[in-house]
């Protein structure tokens, strides 16, 4: 229950350490590093997804993320609070200029349809502790209603992305850095009960009051950015939170940074993708621009790398959640736009090759190619040509039609050793050549 005294009692906790919060500071490596989920997989697996219910996340490949908050007003990235060490009351005075104009997330749902993604994730709360809806749990009414905008923001991002034929996925970050019991939850026990009501309390108004939710994404379930999420499991009781969330979204997809271990694995960051097919199913998350959250557009990432990342990602079992930072009126910045655009138009003539696929028969060779396949039908990704030819070897069916998606031509083989293959160089693909292989048998 919460009591006015508790409340209040929180609310000395809060003061009485405010400086300690920023008394240290990370680097971007270090906290991807320490985001490592390393969940226990004896953790309350029942609480896994069936195959069937993922189908369509299997299907769909690509996502669009969406990181807004009010960290788009100071424009300096969505960790600006911890690391520029703004003490929270300081903080909590950007919710009063927060009015987001153009908040319109049919537009954002429009863009996301127009680049070929089959759902989104917003940040319904980020680190900083402020909620984008109407949130009666919130510590110190940090919500939307209670800011500039009087609104709560995530009902009609919920409508939007449904009504464009978009599944819909919330992002909740357990960590608060209002709270200093996130930095010392052993020595402030009280505070402690304060921060862990908030999120069970935030976690169940998200589940409750939306209707159908198809994906949570969690991040931030450690404690004192340090450790792992799964060692932060001691507090939160990821398998009790994640219960009370199937409780209510019985078929809804679980990210695995709670610290429990999720229905999939994430990657993040915009490294290259390399190695065999994963057994999980996974997601690459990356942001187009450099920050996650508003910044200035200095360098943002082609719509040709954001494919080359997808093709990686999927001929290996993944996904791929891109991320756009809208600014502080809620307009996704136009350079953003035109990468996702870019990748929209390259999924329309391509996209057969990706989406309702799983990767295989062959093991991807890095740097070289990738494969797909759905029925009888097998993609080859090719993404470098190292010699003339490419040789790929043998498999149980037979190879009976090649075919090059972009029409032009291509010539093949089938050898003892397999199908060799060539594209002539100015028919190749940018980034990538995609041919179709029709395949009889297995
Ligand atoms: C990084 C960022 C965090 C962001 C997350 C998304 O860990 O630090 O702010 O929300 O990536 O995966």
């Amino acid at each position: 229950m919460t009591t006015r005294r508790n409340v209040l009692k929180g609310a000395l906790l809060m003061a009485a350490a405010p400086s300690a919060i920023w008394a240290q500071s990370l680097t971007d490596e270090e906290k991807s590093a320490a985001k490592q989920s390393n969940a226990d997989p004896t953790l309350a697996p029942d609480l896994l997804l069936p195959e069937r219910d993922m189908a369509w996340w299997r299907d769909a490949k690509f996502g669009v993320f969406v990181h807004w908050g009010l960290y788009a007003i100071p424009a300096k990235g969505e960790w600006h609070m911890f690391n520029d060490k703004v003490p929270p009351e300081a903080y909590a005075k950007l919710a009063h200029a927060f009015n987001p104009k153009h908040y319109d997330p049919d537009a954002w749902a429009a863009l996301a349809r127009a680049a070929g993604a089959g759902y989104m994730v917003m940040t319904a709360r980020h680190h900083d502790g402020f909620a984008l809806w109407d949130s009666p749990s919130s510590y110190g009414h940090f919500d939307a209603i209670h800011s500039g905008a009087r609104r709560d923001l995530i009902a009609p991002y919920v409508k939007a992305v449904r009504r464009a034929g978009l599944r819909v996925g919330i992002y909740y970050s357990p960590l608060d850095w209002r709270f200093p019991a996130y930095f010392k939850p052993k020595e402030l026990p009280e505070n402690a009960q304060l921060f862990k009501r908030q999120t069970y309390g935030q976690v169940e108004e998200l589940m409750k009051n939306y209707g159908k939710i198809d994906v949570l994404w969690w991040d931030g379930g450690w404690l004192a950015h340090s450790g792992t999420d799964a060692d932060a499991a001691w507090f939160w009781e990821p398998d009790k939170l994640n219960r009370m969330v199937r409780g209510y979204q019985p078929k809804i997809l679980i990210n695995p940074r709670s610290g429990w271990q999720g229905d999939f694995d994430i990657s993040e960051g915009g490294a290259p993708i390399t190695g065999p097919i994963r057994a999980r199913p996974w997601e690459k998350t990356f942001s187009i621009n450099s920050a996650w959250g508003y910044t200035p557009e200095h360098n943002v990432m082609s719509w040709e790398q954001v494919v080359r990342l997808l093709v990686d990602a999927v001929v290996r079992n993944g996904n791929v959640l891109a991320n756009v930072g809208p600014d502080r009126d809620g307009v996704i910045p136009p350079k953003q736009a035109a990468t996702l655009r870019g990748v929209g138009e390259w999924l329309k003539r391509y996209g057969t090759a990706i989406y309702g696929t799983r990767p295989g028969p062959f093991q991807p060779v890095d740097n070289v190619y990738g494969a797909t396949r759905r029925g009888d039908k097998i993609f080859l990704h090719i993404l470098s040509w190292p010699n003339d030819e490419l040789s790929l070897p043998p498999i149980d069916a037979k190879i009976t039609k090649v075919r090059n998606l972009s029409g032009d031509a291509v010539d093949w083989r089938l050898t003892g050793d397999g199908l060799t293959l060539s594209v002539a160089p100015k028919a190749r693909g940018v980034p990538v050549t995609m041919l179709e292989l029709t395949a009889q048998g297995e």
